[in-house]
């Protein structure tokens, strides 16, 4: 292979542009070069987009996996004792299962080494809703990421520069150049950090609906099975559930409120919507982490361990080793009570029950009243969310009050309000909100969960 990168890609562009094949050497040389500068973006986004237009096939995107996961470094676990599984969630709304899930499954005695992502756009990130409790803190270096798994069992930090460093400069440059919404940049991007983590085999929440990365279900199924397919062809026993994601998870949507609703969760109060996803994808891990013997034994024990408090004793201890504050997250209310609120009610004459809430309507709610992102430099009122007091299948009480927004002030208010009633449709008979799991992938099948 030639040294000069700048030759070298415009061949390689061009093979692209002709709907040409390129080996895997070829594409190693094209994301080490990008990743050491020698490739400038100019060339890069000709061939993202090159790509984006024809396609990519197996062997390509295996090979952009690997080339961006060795393009830093690759922790190796093993001296750790037991298995080691992570979850990846496409995001949505509302969507704080990573937090409850992390605690419960380390209590049961399968390692969690997570490395989440911030929020932008209608969707929140995981650090942000963390770094909501007083004190948390998500930076951490691989000396303490390693020792703080090995003596508690779970660890939930951000990206760190080591950790496929080509995946942070490619995505920035996708992002500009219209190439994010392509499954082979997805699915290498998303497997290439999670492989680097160090676990053994990794779950995915794809999602699908309104507030989804993917809105349609076909797309969200050839997600879904390509993660699979590529997380397999590096040895990791991989499985994916497809998720509805047309209304918001839970009842609420903002950075602290999600935590103070992942720990009623973890108290065994959570929403019926959230403990199902949340219980399923537990079973898939403690499967894959060999502590349970099946899916159903995997939600026993899951479910044992919120009730008898491991899974709450488990989040305390997270929290205290990050430096967060424990009372914070013993006694939710307290920070609750910081936030100023305001009720929302249904438009006069409205049907009698909610047919649906839209969920992409929700998150753009929630980025107005400043619990979420538009840039990456925005910073977000850890405070800010909404909470939904009435849910699909639910009749409007008398008072007609259907949802609470709670923010640090209270400037965003007015310009909030009009936004989360119109993601309220209401009808006069009732509708089933029915489950939100919608299918199961793995082995190259579907199965209905
Ligand atoms: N999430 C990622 O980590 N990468 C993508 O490309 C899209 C979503």
């Amino acid at each position: 292979m030639s040294t000069s990168g700048k030759i070298n890609a415009v061949d390689l562009i061009v093979r692209k542009r002709e709907k040409g094949e390129l080996s895997s050497l070829e594409i190693t040389s094209l994301v080490n070069g990008y990743t050491l500068g020698d490739i400038p973006d100019y060339q890069m986004a000709a061939f993202l987009m090159a790509a984006f237009l024809n396609g990519m096939n197996e062997a390509e995107m295996v090979a952009l996996t690997e080339a961006m996961l060795h393009s830093g470094s690759v922790l190796d676990l093993s001296d750790i004792p037991g298995k080691k599984v992570d979850k990846h969630s496409t995001g949505g709304v509302g969507d704080k299962v990573s937090i409850p899930l992390a605690a419960i499954v380390a209590a049961c005695g399968v390692g969690v080494p997570m490395i989440s992502g911030r929020g932008l756009g209608h969707t929140g990130g995981t650090l942000d809703k963390l770094e909501s409790i007083p004190g948390f803190s998500t930076q951490m270096d691989i000396g303490a990421y390693r020792r703080q798994l090995a003596d508690i069992g779970v660890v939930m930090i951000g990206q760190t520069a080591e950790i496929a460093p080509a995946d942070k400069k490619l995505y920035a440059l996708r992002d500009v150049t219209g190439t994010v919404e392509f499954i082979p940049f997805i699915a290498a991007s998303i497997l290439s950090k999670k492989i680097a983590e160090g676990i053994d085999a990794l779950v995915l929440d794809v999602k699908c609906g309104s507030g989804a990365f993917m809105q349609n279900e076909a797309d969200a199924r050839q997600l879904a099975e390509t993660l699979v397919q590529i997380g397999e062809r590096f040895d990791k026993p991989t499985v994916a559930l497809l998720t509805d994601m047309d209304q918001p998870l839970g009842r609420r949507v903002g950075n602290w409120p999600e935590i103070a609703e992942s720990v009623q969760c973890l108290r065994g109060d959570g929403p019926e919507d959230l403990m199902e996803v949340t219980l399923a994808l537990a079973a898939e891990m403690l499967l894959a982490g060999g502590v349970a013997e099946s899916l159903e034994e995997g939600q026993e024990l899951s479910s044992q361990c919120i009730d008898d408090g491991r899974a709450m004793e488990k989040f305390v201890r997270l929290v205290e080793s990050q430096g967060g504050d424990p009372d914070a997250v013993r006694n939710p209310e307290t920070m609750d009570e910081q936030a100023h609120t305001a009720d929302i009610r249904a438009p006069e004459n409205s049907a009698g029950t909610v047919a649906r809430i839209d969920a992409r309507i929700v998150g753009r709610a929630m980025i107005t009243l400043g619990a979420g992102r538009t840039t990456k430099e925005d910073d977000v009122d850890p405070l800010a969310g909404i909470t939904l007091l009435v849910k699909q299948g639910e009749r409007v009480p008398s008072s007609g009050v259907i949802a609470r927004i709670h923010a640090s002030s209270e400037d965003r208010f007015a310009a909030t309000e009009e936004l989360v009633t119109s993601a309220f449709e209401f009808a006069e008979t009732v509708s089933d909100p029915g489950s939100r799991l919608i299918d199961r992938y793995s082995n190259g099948h579907w199965v209905n969960p």
